[in-house]
């Protein structure tokens, strides 16, 4: 029994190149917050849903596996990138097994909700595998200005599509695992319908405040201001709060970060202020601090998935969480904000302090998945070879690039 088990596995696994072949030609189908509302809503169907996902998550899965073939081959053979690639392929079979099955069956719903789950917990870790995958390949390869430039447009795009498919799953399992969600009563799977902006900033700012206290026994303060421009009344938007925590906890930590640091010798602690501020087309939010900022040549580096300036901790050494470790606080929030058409930028003034910026699109008809797709033209980036610079490289000594030849 063992035996034809173990057959019919490799079978399966044999095919799954034909299947990353196939799906891979889709392109993803990005959702609108209106679509994933009306998926949740009181006439949500399930059948729907899951007729729907059986389709998409293959396609979103393939695309992006197609793409992780393209990785250099020193950092695709990594322990830890042959790791993420397997449950990338287990995880696709275990869909794949749906596609011949009975919508109308309620036990095959079932036993879909289900396998979502095994699929997103097996995908808990993938981050931090990546990172110690690029790690390893830091560790042992000189790195050239071309690979660095893949690894970030390719882990741009993993992640990304990491996200999407996350929420896709999140959206299906809570919405129909057959209870109401009881400690947030009034939201759509992970998306609420009117997120307050400013609770969503109290809470991201004082886990950060937690955790910092812990770390450096004293932190600054926060100053919340909300801008609405169409009523006097706080601002709220269709949001997923959760994603909208996360970029916000990140932010808190590195701007706590850095006014403690450039303050140690002083009693008192500039506070961080906070300004949310609601357009009729933008809803933005921007963190103040006093931290000392960051030189302007430096700020592209800080959104790099190869650069930290602390200390990265170890995989599994998570007694309580880093207040700042891999360097992907940054580079994934932004695209947390870019997920649904914003963005994430940083101004900063080096002397004084920086200001960190959270675009988002006030109409919830504006906010669309933002999706990679593998075509020719994602194939080309992973092509692009070094060439010359076409700017002068400055030199120290004038006299002399005067004498050098082309
Ligand atoms: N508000 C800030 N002021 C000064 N430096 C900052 C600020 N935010 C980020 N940085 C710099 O950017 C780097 C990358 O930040 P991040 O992506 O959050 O990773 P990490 O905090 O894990 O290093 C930080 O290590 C820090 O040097
Ligand atoms: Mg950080």
């Amino acid at each position: 029994m063992k035996f034809v088990r173990f057959i019919m596995k490799n079978a399966a696994l044999a095919s799954v190149p034909k299947h990353i072949e196939h799906f891979s030609k889709f392109s993803p189908s990005p959702l609108s917050m209106k679509q994933f509302l009306d998926f949740g809503s009181i006439n949500a169907c399930e059948k729907t849903s899951f007729v729907f996902l059986r389709q998409e998550l293959p396609v979103r899965l393939s695309n992006i596996m197609k793409e992780i073939n393209l990785l250099p081959d020193r950092l695709l053979t990594t322990p830890s990138v042959q790791m993420v690639q397997s449950w990338y392929i287990q995880s696709l079979m275990e869909i794949l097994d749906f596609l011949d099955k009975n919508p109308d069956d309620y036990k095959v719903l079932g036993e879909f909700v289900d396998a979502l789950v095994t699929i997103r917990n097996r995908h808990n870790d993938v981050v931090p595998t990546m990172a110690q995958g690029i790690i390893e390949y830091k560790e042992a390869f000189a790195q050239d200005l071309v690979t660095n430039q893949n690894i970030q447009y390719f882990l741009d795009r993993f992640y990304l599509s990491r996200i999407s498919i996350r929420m896709l799953i999140n959206q299906h399992t809570l919405i129909f695992d057959g209870s109401a969600n009881p400690v947030h009563p009034n939201t759509i799977g992970s998306i609420d319908p009117h997120c307050q902006v400013g609770d969503v900033v109290q809470d991201a700012f004082h886990s950060a405040k937690m955790l910092c206290d812990q770390y450096y026994l004293r932190s600054p303060d926060l100053i919340l201001q909300e801008m609405n421009k169409k009523k006097n009344l706080p601002v709220s938007m269709v949001y997923v709060p959760s994603h909208l925590y996360h970029m916000l906890f990140e932010l808190f930590k590195n701007a706590m970060r850095a006014t403690i640091e450039t303050h140690e010798n002083s009693n008192n602690l500039p506070p961080i202020q906070v300004m949310v501020s609601l357009g009729g087309e933008d809803m933005s939010i921007k963190v103040s601090d006093k931290g000392g900022g960051v030189p302007f040549r430096r700020i592209e580096n800080l959104f790099s998935y190869m650069y930290s300036t602390a200390p990265a901790p170890q995989i599994g050494e998570y007694t309580r969480p880093p207040l700042a470790g891999f360097g992907y606080g940054l580079p994934i929030s932004r695209l947390y904000a870019k997920y649904f058409q914003g963005d994430l930028q940083l101004y900063s003034m080096e002397g004084h302090g920086t200001d960190a910026v959270i675009y988002l699109k006030a109409l919830s008809t504006d906010s669309i998945e933002r999706l990679p797709v593998y075509n020719t033209t994602a194939l080309k980036n992973y092509k692009v070879s070094q060439e010359a610079d076409d700017w002068c490289i400055p030199s120290k000594d004038t006299l002399l690039s005067f004498f050098i030849r082309k």
